[in-house]
């Protein structure tokens, strides 16, 4: 199985994602397809709204960048619930061509996770003041209280979404312990990368033997990502 390739996306600036600075790229009106419209349309906040198409095209561009597929034209599925067996589990790519994705949002953040070969899974949660989810210890992390509860928090919604089960697992049922190289593990379900980005966002990426993660953060300052 290969690595994985997982990129920042500060979703309140107008980025040429996966281009050259100069050639433009084409905005969300023009990339997103009539269901995330019809699902933009949906948000109340207006803000909302624009970040989760922008979170949308985010996703597109990338794919685009590393597939060669032109943005527009990647149609994406869903698999089977793992609950339920209904339409509603996790986003795929059609056709899949064995490259799996994963989307994540949190206020002006995504984070976009582009593997081959195997399920991958991304969560990003912006920073908030130390301790503010110290309450939440006995839900997220009871086996771990080293771990900034955050932390072990990216860390599992990342595997749960590598699997598709989303948080109808309880976080409290996995048991994450160290992984190789200074990654986490709960062994059946696969390994977890994490980082925590220069602007403080933290995030996760996890799959089943995923032994490599490229970061790029694309947020100013830092090189806008190059196909
Ligand atoms: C997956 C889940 C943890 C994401 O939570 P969230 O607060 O929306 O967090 P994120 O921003 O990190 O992730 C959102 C993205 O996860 C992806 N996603 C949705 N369901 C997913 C699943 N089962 N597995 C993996 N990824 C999933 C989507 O791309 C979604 O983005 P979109 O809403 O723009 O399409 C949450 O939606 C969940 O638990 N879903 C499963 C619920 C379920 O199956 N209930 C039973 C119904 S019978
Ligand atoms: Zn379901």
């Amino acid at each position: 199985m290969t690595g994985a390739r997982v990129w920042l996306v500060d979703l309140d600036l107008d980025l040429d994602l996966g281009r050259e600075r100069d050639a433009g790229a084409p905005p969300a009106s023009e990339v997103c397809d009539a269901h995330e419209r019809a699902r933009a349309a949906a948000f109340v906040d207006a803000t909302d709204a624009r970040r989760y198409l922008a979170s949308h095209r985010a996703l597109r561009l990338l794919l685009s960048s590393v597939t060669g597929r032109e943005a527009g034209s990647i149609e994406f599925g869903r698999e089977a619930c793992r609950s339920c067996g209904g339409p509603h589990g996790r986003p795929v790519p059609v056709p899949s061509d064995d490259l799996h994705v994963s989307l994540s949002r949190s206020g002006r953040w995504a984070a976009v996770a582009v593997r081959a070969g195997a399920p991958v899974g991304v969560d990003v949660e912006g920073a908030r003041p130390a301790g503010a989810l110290d309450h939440l210890r006995p839900d997220v992390s009871p086996e771990d209280v080293d771990v900034d509860v955050l932390r072990a928090w990216v860390r599992k919604e990342a595997l749960l979404k590598s699997t598709g089960e989303g948080l109808t697992t309880a976080m409290s049922a996995l048991r994450l312990g160290p992984g190789p190289g200074g990654t986490t593990t709960d062994g059946r379900r696969g390994l977890v990368h994490d980082r925590r980005s220069a602007t403080g966002v933290l995030l996760a990426v996890a799959g089943p033997a995923l032994d490599a993660v490229e970061f790029t953060d694309v947020t100013p300052g830092v090189p806008t990502v190059r196909p």
